[in-house]
């Protein structure tokens, strides 16, 4: 089953002289981890927000096009359905937390469903632990450092148990450190807890070993989808469309400037490394 179908959706806010998507169609398989990259403008925001519904139920828009998650055309979807199947974590976690502890929060969302109290202390446990705060209950969200914020919002997420999670640039404000964590707790989300999860960039470079897919926008259309090696390789056709190129394919272009041996194809670092072991004679070595 799809988690997310998208059929020709032309979206356009209230107001606004232009379309902010064109015709885009694009598909999520249930259980997929697929990264959405994109330079400012590209439209990834938009796709987000209609994926979990906040567009058209809290931000107006005319659309065009169907929209279909885990087989339900969206407008037959009811809200708060809606937004506890697909969790959306945006790129400023601050914006997101808003109560005393981290227990509060983490409970907020399953309290408005109304979900009984002991299933709710279940459901925070369980979210707390997956992200890394177990034992974190009491402490103010102020008190917690960029990316633990960005794990709670996580959490809080978690906690209406969503099939999909949509995050909309969660690494923008994380240090390396954070960026690294950040990308492991989503893959162990995908791995062990079978969830659909869609992941907003404007680069890949964390991002490109552990998604399925690559879906590249530009100016509100979908430019392109493929496997992460198909989409990220080359360095150019990403340039043109105001996309930073992987840096491994930016060495590989300086290297292939100087020996006509390296071609684009690999895209993490042991990738490229077996490239120049081989070039230097030494294939077969490890690093
Ligand atoms: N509320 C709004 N009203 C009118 N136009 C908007 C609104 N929000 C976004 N847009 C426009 O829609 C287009 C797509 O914006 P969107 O925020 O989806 O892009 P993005 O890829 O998320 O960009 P960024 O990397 O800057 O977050 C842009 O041209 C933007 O100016
Ligand atoms: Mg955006």
């Amino acid at each position: 089953m799809k988690a997310l179908k998208m059929c020709e959706v032309t979206a356009r806010y209230r107001g606004a002289d232009r379309d902010s998507l064109s015709r885009v169609s694009f598909e999520i398989e249930k259980g997929e981890m697929v990264l959405l990259l994109g330079a400012r403008g590209a439209g990834k925001s938009t796709l987000c927000m209609l994926a979990n519904g906040l567009i058209p139920h809290a931000i107006p828009c005319t659309l065009e096009g169907s929209i279909e998650t885990f087989g339900r055309d969206i407008s037959s979807l009811p809200v708060a359905e809606h937004s506890t199947k697909v969790g959306i974590v945006f790129q400023e976690p601050e914006n997101q937390l808003f109560c005393m502890s981290v227990e509060e929060e983490v409970a907020f969302g399953p309290e408005n469903l109304a979900v009984d109290r002991e299933e709710i202390s279940e459901r925070v446990e369980w979210a707390l632990e997956i992200v890394g705060l177990k034992g974190y209950n009491d402490r103010p969200p102020s008190s917690l450092s960029g990316g633990q914020k960005q794990r709670l919002a996580i959490a809080a997420s978690l906690s209406m148990r969503p099939e999909m999670l949509v995050l909309d640039e969660p690494a923008y404000a994380l240090d390396p450190i954070g960026r690294l964590e950040l990308y492991s707790l989503l893959t162990d989300l995908k791995r062990r807890h079978g969830l659909t999860v869609l992941i907003a960039g404007r680069d890949a470079e964390e991002a490109a070993t552990c998604v399925d897919r690559v879906a590249l926008m530009s100016a509100g259309r979908m430019v392109r989808t493929g496997t992460p090696a198909e989409i990220l390789a080359a360095p150019e056709p990403l340039r043109s469309i105001g996309v930073p190129p992987l840096q491994v394919s930016e060495l590989i272009e300086a290297l292939g400037k100087k020996a006509k041996r390296f071609e684009y194809g690999a895209i993490t670092v042991d990738a490229l490394a077996g490239q120049i072991g081989e070039a230097l004679g030494e294939a077969g070595t490890d690093r």
